[in-house]
């Protein structure tokens, strides 16, 4: 779903402002620090509820303020976020929404920054993160099973703290077991899927590097999950927590069964966590039917010249509305003929008729 309109107000350093968008391509350009972030970091958090760049919404609000609004109108509905110090409000056509998930299930959106450069080398569990994003999108239980797996870790977890009632183990136990078959198998599937794509639509990136996506899960080979949290019951007690399970999972890379880390250059590296995020996008955008919306911030500092060409051919193709920030004051080559262009200064932010 694309936005067409987004209002802000007391955002981060951005002065009050309404902008209208272009449904395909809107670049976004200024200097350091006059705000290209935060206008990307507004419409994400639009969309989620939450930011890229901080949990804690209140460091969205403008210093000095106490709260900031939000406002957008999308291709087939319009959505609010009121912030204050003491709450944050969620308005979806003029009603407000209790759960986050309603508003976040209508318009699939990403971001491509500095930090999605770590998905190989980086944390497990930006991984499992990368996962979910996609699966939250395409399947309809997904939220749902993922809470029944929350709550039962949560409260084996404080079982395991506690020290007392340990006999209730067996229990949750039992309430991890089925959740996680469910979430493994869908993870099974979408690395399935991700595979495919990253062997023919999105190969060329990675100049006929042959990539291997292993999904390994978070607790022994040949083991029944059920047993395996039997069997490391007394260290779980020691720790005090789930030393394994699906929420330990992993994504391993390997090119001719060697991790791509020892292999890949730098550039090759960051080829690949591009393919696999679009990769992603296009499996959202293919079984959801909805527009992406896609925010590139500073892509400029992160890929040659080449690969950013090759980038922005392969992403004008997709089914996306784009938010670029830091092409310069021209538009990257590659990319469609019909853009919007909005200059940023010191928090001020003026659409740039472009000829
Ligand atoms: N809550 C806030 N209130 C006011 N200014 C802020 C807030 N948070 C960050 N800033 C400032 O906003 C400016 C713009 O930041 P940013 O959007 O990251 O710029 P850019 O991406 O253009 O380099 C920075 O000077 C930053 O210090
Ligand atoms: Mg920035």
């Amino acid at each position: 779903m694309a936005i067409r309109q987004l209002s802000l107000t007391d955002f981060r350093n951005l002065r009050s402002t309404t902008l209208d968008f272009d449904p395909h391509v809107n670049l976004i350009f200024g200097e350091n620090a006059s705000g290209k972030t935060s206008l990307l970091e507004a419409i994400y958090v639009l969309c989620q509820a939450d930011s890229f760049r901080s949990h804690q919404l209140r460091q969205c609000v403008n210093h000095g303020k106490s709260g900031f609004l939000l406002f957008g109108r999308f291709a087939d509905f319009k959505a609010g976020l009121a912030k204050s110090s003491k709450k944050l409000e969620i308005h979806v056509n003029g009603e407000v929404i209790r759960r986050r998930s309603e508003l976040v299930r209508r318009v699939p959106v990403q971001i491509v920054n500095a930090h999605s450069f770590e998905l190989i080398d980086g944390s497990p569990q930006q991984r499992r993160g990368f996962l979910d994003w996609c699966l939250f999108h395409v399947e309809q239980s997904y939220a749902e099973i993922w809470g029944e797996l929350r709550h039962a870790l949560k409260q084996r977890n404080r079982l395991l703290k506690s020290r007392r009632d340990l006999k209730l183990l067996d229990y949750w136990d039992d309430h991890l077991v089925s959740p996680s078959a469910k979430l493994y198998e869908m993870r099974c599937r979408q690395c399935d899927a991700l595979r495919d794509l990253l062997a023919t639509e999105f190969s060329d990136l990675l100049h006929d590097i042959p990539i291997e996506i292993e999904y390994r899960r978070g607790w022994p080979e040949g083991v029944e999950l059920k047993d395996a949290l039997v069997a490391q019951r007394q260290r779980d007690v020691q720790s005090g927590f789930t030393n394994s399970g699906l929420h330990r999972d992993d994504l391993i890379f390997t090119t001719n069964g060697i991790r791509t880390s020892a292999v890949l250059s730098r550039g090759q590296g960051k080829r690949l966590c591009m393919a696999l995020l679009m990769a992603s996008l296009q499996l959202v955008n293919r079984i959801t039917g909805k527009r992406i919306i896609l925010l590139v911030d500073d892509l400029q500092s992160e890929l040659d010249s080449e690969a950013q060409q090759r980038v922005y051919q392969k992403l004008e193709a997709m089914d996306l509305q784009l938010f670029i920030s830091n092409i310069g004051a021209r538009p990257p080559a590659g990319l469609a003929k019909d853009f919007k262009m909005f200059h940023v200064e010191h928090g001020t932010i003026k659409p740039r008729i472009f000829s």
